[in-house]
């Protein structure tokens, strides 16, 4: 149904324990992303900036926007923060699309960052704690490991499973991580390791579960019509979907369904005009092993209790018919949570440009992003095909 917007250049550091701090990183994505703009770009260039950052620790948690504009150069223009969570990235790209088509012109950057690693474990919990329900989980000790234990062991009961296709997810997202050089981690485990793991919210072990690390993504966009100005080889967004949900997940239907997640997918495909089935490859939101399988199935590529075996069958391998989370997903590759959603889309980028090196998906030429706030309280979808 024609393109919204495209992307034309991308950056992204390491994701991992690392060791500068938010600036800092933000300015080593934003200096890369303007670098990869094939026929070149600069602050200059640069009207509108989004940031995506939960501002994790107490880093900048008023005003943080203000900081993309002076490490990307581009003092002057209106920068906007967006924390949705974890869904913060997906948001941004939705505020900076929407800008380009209320008639922006010039390129809108959007980048995410977070700094996790230097606050110490009880401060962690607390600040990974905000995101969720305060009155109903926070306050009554139930982490994100928790609720998504909670959601996994409804899942494995409710379609008669044992917890064999939460780790072949661990165990496919560990190996595709192995060829990304960005990725927290680059180590294989076998099933049998992530089956034994210690015990995290049980039935969540801890290779069930994303790490908690550092990092930042920025992408560069450009209206669709003058996309070629800055690169032969654009990145076109074509569908975009968002919804929200019940914060606390006592207060939903369902456990095993993230309702945020269906109305964003099926607001991304009616507005793309796209079928299931046009889909190449797939970055989903695997914070835990068990949001692979639900996303899987809230998007529509599998029944529910089907994306158990889908996943066993080996169709979400990197060179399976359906390929998910290639660059290691959130959990091989980390999840820093501002730049989560935005990190997604640099894979996506890299994918459909056929730069992806070893980790390249042979057949990519369409692909969906998925990023979800919390326990599905927000959530985004975005389509996006290459030149
Ligand atoms: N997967 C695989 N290995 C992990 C890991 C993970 N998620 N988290 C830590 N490790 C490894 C570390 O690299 C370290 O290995 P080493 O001993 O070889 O160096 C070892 O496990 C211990 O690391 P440590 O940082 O002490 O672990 P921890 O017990 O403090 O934390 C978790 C482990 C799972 C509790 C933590 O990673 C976590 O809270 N993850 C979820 C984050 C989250 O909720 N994000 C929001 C999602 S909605």
């Amino acid at each position: 149904m024609g393109h919204r917007a495209a992307i034309v250049g991308a950056g992204h550091t390491r994701f991992g324990v690392l060791e500068p701090g938010p600036r800092a990183l933000l300015r080593s994505a934003v200096s890369a992303a303007f670098a990869s703009v094939d026929h070149g770009a600069a602050p200059r260039d640069v009207g509108e900036a989004f940031l995506a950052s939960l501002g994790f620790g107490g880093w900048q948690i008023g005003n943080a926007s203000a900081v993309l504009g002076e490490e990307a150069g581009a003092v002057g223009v209106p920068t906007t923060r967006v924390e949705n969570a974890c869904a913060s990235g997906g948001f941004a790209l939705r505020a900076a699309v929407r800008a380009i088509e209320a008639g922006a012109r010039e390129l809108v950057l959007v980048a995410g960052v977070e700094k996790m690693t230097d606050v110490a474990s009880a401060r962690r919990r607390y600040w990974l704690g905000v995101s969720g329900d305060t009155e109903w989980e926070r306050l009554a000790g139930l982490t994100f490991a928790g609720v998504y234990g909670l959601i996994a062991s409804h899942y494995l009961f409710e379609h008669r499973l044992g917890p064999e296709a939460l780790a072949e997810v661990a165990v496919k997202n560990h190996e595709n991580g192995t060829l990304n050089p960005n990725a927290h981690f680059q180590k294989r485990v076998s099933r049998e390791e992530v089956l034994r793991s210690a015990r995290v919210a049980d039935p969540l072990g801890l290779f069930d579960c994303c790490p908690v690390s550092d990092g930042a993504a920025a992408l560069l966009l450009a209206p669709a019509d003058s996309a070629r100005r800055y690169t032969d080889t654009p990145v076109y967004v074509d569908g975009l979907g968002a919804a929200s949900d019940h914060l606390a997940v006592q207060e939903r239907p369902e456990l095993t369904r993230f309702e945020a997640t269906r109305r964003a997918a099926d607001e991304a495909f009616r507005g793309a005009g796209w079928d299931r089935s046009e889909v190449s490859f797939l970055e989903v939101h695997d914070c835990f092993t068990i949001a692979e399988l639900l996303a899987l199935e809230d998007l529509g590529f599998a029944g529910p209790g089907e994306a158990a075996a889908l996943t066993l069958s080996g169709a979400t391998r990197r060179t399976g018919r359906l390929p998910t989370n290639p660059d290691g997903g959130l959990k091989a590759k980390g999840h820093p949570i501002g730049a989560t959603g935005v990190s997604q889309l640099y894979e996506v980028f890299l994918q459909l440009r056929r730069a992806a090196g070893a980790r390249q998906v042979p057949q990519a030429t369409r692909a969906l992003a998925h990023n979800v706030g919390g326990a599905g309280a927000t959530a985004t979808v975005s389509l996006l095909s290459g030149g």
